[in-house]
């Protein structure tokens, strides 16, 4: 019989597991330090505590509490109705399985458009009632005095510019962002406002490239191509279990949708046939 291959683990790998194994928490200077050490950052969203366990243990280095809830959490047709509360409420019962992942949370629409002070306060509130080590806005130039203000209270933010789901009605729809100008001098504005990173959304690759090299705040890409500095997805889409909305930059790494369907079936077929529960599921 062939005995299959062990994949060689790279320096990355190596590394990644080693922090897990130290189960020293993820800190804001970790995300700084990986770019200029080239060690590309891994970041998944969660919305629960047992995904947030999972994930967590799994060595994810940055765990984000995204208002894409609103999609493959709330089934709406976008993130425009999450509200704070709502994403507080997430943030808590995420950050009760996170032991080592740097937490952050998406401030949701209309939470940090209305002034500097309205987005301190907001972001306050995420950090003090919810848990989260830092909070995301989306936005480039506009948002700096947002972003000015919450830093200046220490509370670190990621920046999120291209494609900004909260922007989808100005946008027109979910639409790869190629405005070089815009797109380079948005970057720039985040870092010199204060952000600690930066996420990059639906980006041609070549672009993004010159964004990463034109700031020091590592670049965290979603459809951005392979030269960020890290990449996150949405959970539910890498594995396979939203199937509404399948856009191209997501690879599917499980099918967790079908094999969740597959059981179910079984379930409903062996409790109709009566083989569930069987003798040892019950009590003496
Ligand atoms: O809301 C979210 O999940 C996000 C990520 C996709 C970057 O903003």
């Amino acid at each position: 019989m062939a005995i299959a291959a062990k994949p060689v683990p790279t320096k990355n790998d190596m590394a990644a597991a080693d922090a897990v194994r130290r189960e020293r928490p993820v800190t804001v200077p970790d995300f700084l330090a990986a770019k200029t050490q080239g060690r590309r950052l891994t970041l998944l969203t969660a919305y629960d505590y047992t995904f947030a366990r999972l994930l967590d243990e799994s060595g994810v280095d940055g765990i984000l509490v995204g208002d894409s809830l609103g999609m493959v959490v709330q089934g709406h047709a976008d993130s425009l109705s999450v509200t704070l509360e709502e994403m507080i409420y997430h943030t808590r019962i995420v950050a009760r399985g996170v032991r080592r992942s740097l937490l952050i949370t998406d401030m949701p629409f209309m939470s940090y458009q209305v002034s500097p002070q309205q987005a301190l306060e907001n972001a306050g509130r995420l950090v003090k009632e919810g848990g989260a080590h830092a909070v995301k806005l989306e936005g480039g130039v506009r948002c700096c005095p947002a972003i000015a203000a919450i830093t200046a209270a220490d509370i670190p933010v990621m920046a999120h510019i291209g494609l900004t789901p909260q922007s989808v009605r100005q946008l027109g729809g979910f639409k790869v962002q190629r405005d070089e100008e815009r797109l380079l001098n948005d970057a720039r504005a985040v870092e010199q406002a204060g952000a600690f990173a930066v996420v990059v959304e639906c980006v041609p690759t070549e672009l993004t490239r010159k964004i990463t090299s034109a700031v020091r705040i590592p670049t965290i890409g979603i459809g951005a191509g392979v030269d960020c500095d890290g990449q996150i997805l949405v959970v539910h889409d890498m594995l396979g279990l939203f199937q509404e909305l399948r856009p191209k930059f997501v690879k599917n790494y499980a099918d967790l949708g079908a094999d969740i369907m597959r059981a179910v079936q079984a379930y409903c077929h062996e409790v109709r046939t009566g083989q569930f529960p069987a003798a040892e599921h019950g009590f003496r």
